[in-house]
């Protein structure tokens, strides 16, 4: 019986995942069709990608992402759906934040 629990305590980590709805692929076009990393360039150099991993991230768990993405959303050149949002957090969470 414990055996059974643990192996259930395990497969339910592995399949954490706090934006199921969202997916990568999309989210990586909208990342890229949006222009996301402009300005992230602009302010912190690179591939702009540290943005999300710097020791003073903004971002500190997966409610959190959404309410930036509102934000950065409204400052870019196309219309991001909410669909698109949920995809860009799955996207920038497998990469960069990682959040269970
Ligand atoms: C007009 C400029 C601009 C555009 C375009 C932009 N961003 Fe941002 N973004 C910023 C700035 C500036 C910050 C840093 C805000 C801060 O430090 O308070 C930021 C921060 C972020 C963060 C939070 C990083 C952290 O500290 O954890 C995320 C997530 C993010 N942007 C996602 C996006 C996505 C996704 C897009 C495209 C849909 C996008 N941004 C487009 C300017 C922009």
């Amino acid at each position: 019986m414990k055996i059974l629990l643990i192996l259930l305590l395990l497969v339910n980590t592995a399949q954490a995942d706090p934006f199921p709805k969202g997916k990568f692929a999309a989210g990586k076009k909208v990342f890229e069709q949006a222009e996301c990393k402009r300005c992230h360039i602009e302010m912190i150099g690179g591939d702009g990608s540290e943005i999300f991993t710097r020791p003073d991230r903004k971002v500190l768990n997966p409610t959190m992402l959404i309410k930036h993405l509102k934000i950065c959303d409204s400052k870019t050149a196309i219309d991001i759906s909410a669909q698109d949002e949920l995809n860009l957090a799955a996207y920038l969470n497998k990469l960069y934040y990682k959040f269970p």
